[in-house]
């Protein structure tokens, strides 16, 4: 079994990133600027958008944290975007997701200059995604991708099983490993809530990749020996013995399947950290592409 560092893969993606920012300094040119727009109190999303921040500071990026309460309007938080929109300062942004119920997260998406998208999930950058056109790829799927292609993991002609049909995740991750090239030729199953006899399924994976966020959900009796397992669940598990009163618990029971998996991803310290470094990595590009 070998592990498939995140924590690691994204201190090295950070290095070379910073490695790109202090060229653009020695050319006297304007760094990266990302900004993350914030609705309300949540305890993690506000966790989220902090390490974003603070991985800005790490490779030299400008970074503005735009907070706002949860009381906010549609109207309002539409303006705050189209502001950002305009700013000719700022290259990328990101809506920290999830929005509360008073705001259509559809409208907000849709709001977003797809050349700021650096999210990837405007409907022009998602469309351009599923036809192998270049644009933003989503963090947390643009993660995983770079983990497969770093430890040189197979995936041509692979049986691929991603559990959760969701926008940020499974969605992204089920077009992206049946896309052409590498890491990718990937033969998808996309399963959900609906799935019958979902064990049947993921016995059959030779990779599988789960964002379903229900701690320790995929057993060692579900998967195959030899599987690769990228586990994306971060779940919050109250846990009195701990500082923090809670542990951060994946979607894998990594004990048991680690000893069937050739390769896997720790929880914490797999997916997390790549997702960050990603939209660093979108960023650069955001900015790239506006001095173009
Ligand atoms: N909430 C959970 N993951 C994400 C993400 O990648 N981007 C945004 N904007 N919100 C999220």
């Amino acid at each position: 079994m070998q592990l498939l560092d995140g924590k690691k893969t994204a201190e090295d993606i950070k290095i070379e990133i910073a490695v790109e920012v202090q060229k653009m300094k020695d050319k006297g040119e304007k760094v990266p600027h990302l900004a993350a727009i914030i609705v309300g109190n949540d305890g993690a999303s506000l966790t989220y958008v902090g390490s974003k921040v603070k991985a800005c500071e790490r490779v030299g990026f400008e970074s503005t944290l735009v907070k706002m309460p949860s009381t906010i309007t549609e109207v309002e938080l539409l303006k705050k975007i189209k502001e950002l929109n305009d700013n000719d300062e700022i290259d990328g942004f990101i809506v920290q997701l999830p929005l509360p119920e008073q705001i259509n997260e559809q409208k907000v998406l849709m709001a977003v200059d797809p050349n700021k998208d650096v999210d990837g999930f405007h409907p022009e950058n998602f469309g351009k995604m599923a036809l192998d056109m270049s644009t933003f790829i989503p963090a947390t799927p643009f993660g995983i991708l770079e983990l497969l292609e770093r430890y040189g993991v197979e995936t041509k002609g692979k049986h691929t099983v991603v559990i959760g049909r969701s926008h940020i995740v499974g969605r992204p991750m089920s077009i992206l490993m049946g896309r052409k090239g590498f890491p990718g030729n990937s033969t998808v199953t996309l399963t959900h809530s609906y799935t019958k006899n979902i064990e049947d399924i993921t016995i059959q994976a030779d990779i599988i990749i789960t964002a379903l966020g229900v701690p320790n959900y995929l057993k060692a009796n579900m998967v195959k020996d030899g599987v690769v397992v990228i586990d994306v669940g971060i779940t919050r598990v109250p846990d009195e013995s701990n500082e923090k009163g809670y542990v951060i618990t994946g979607d894998v029971d990594f004990e048991e399947v680690s000893k069937k998996s050739s390769f896997i991803t720790p929880v914490p310290g797999g997916v997390g950290p790549m997702t960050i470094a990603m939209l660093l990595k979108n960023t650069l590009l955001a900015r790239e592409m506006r001095r173009n």
